[in-house]
């Protein structure tokens, strides 16, 4: 379990299903995703996040604003199963239920996973990845300090060729000196 000052990142409840399936179902939340899920897509996805948690040590932690609300999303680590320029890596990633937008939730909730990952895991490198037109997320990287290069653009392998979504952008971020 990670703490910040206004939120947990914690391993997965039973409990959390429910909400992560709200989330999962809302077309603002999915708009840089192929589709909205179905509750038994959403549930399978939270099955994957546990067994990345039992295979890694660690993994999309879901999130908790004290005293406010249990389940807000994840944030947190991920090794993705695809192959690109940039793999194998662990990738930090994010999503939070609309309503919690705007908090500035998702980089105080990447702080700790970027915190988590150069100073536990001892990680030469983080990225992140996603969509070209994501811009609130893009917004989350940049505030992190991630890098973007150009050069790092790629099309995302899950989608088919021509897919609105298919091109994404990279970012980096190594461990600031003297850690
Ligand atoms: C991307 C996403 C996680 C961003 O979540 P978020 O919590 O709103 O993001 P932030 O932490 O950057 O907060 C957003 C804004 O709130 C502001 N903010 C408001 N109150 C704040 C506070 N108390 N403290 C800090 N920032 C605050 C921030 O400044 C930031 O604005 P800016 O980027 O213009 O500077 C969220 O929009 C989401 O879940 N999107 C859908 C899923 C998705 O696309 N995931 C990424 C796929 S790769």
């Amino acid at each position: 379990m990670l703490a910040t000052g206004r939120l947990l990142l914690r391993t997965w409840r039973e409990s959390d299903l429910a909400p992560f399936a709200a989330l999962n179902a809302d077309p603002r939340v999915m708009e840089f995703f192929p589709k909205v899920l179905t509750r038994e897509e959403s549930d399978q996805r939270a099955i994957q996040v546990t067994e990345h948690f039992d295979r890694h040590g660690f993994g999309l932690w879901a999130v908790e604003v004290k005293g406010v609300a249990d389940f807000i999303g994840f944030v947190g680590l991920n090794v993705p199963t695809f192959t690109a320029h940039f793999t194998p890596c662990v990738e930090i990633g994010w999503r939070l239920a609309y309503a919690h937008w705007n908090r500035g939730y998702a980089t105080e909730a990447a702080q700790a996973a970027v915190a988590f990952a150069f100073d536990e895991l001892q990680l030469e490198e983080i990225v992140a990845l996603t969509a070209v037109g994501n811009h609130r997320s893009r917004r989350v990287m940049t505030h992190l300090g991630m890098t973007y290069s150009a050069h790092d653009d790629f099309e995302h392998p899950a989608l088919p060729e021509g897919h609105v979504l298919r091109k994404h952008v990279l970012y980096r971020l190594r461990p600031s000196t003297g850690r």
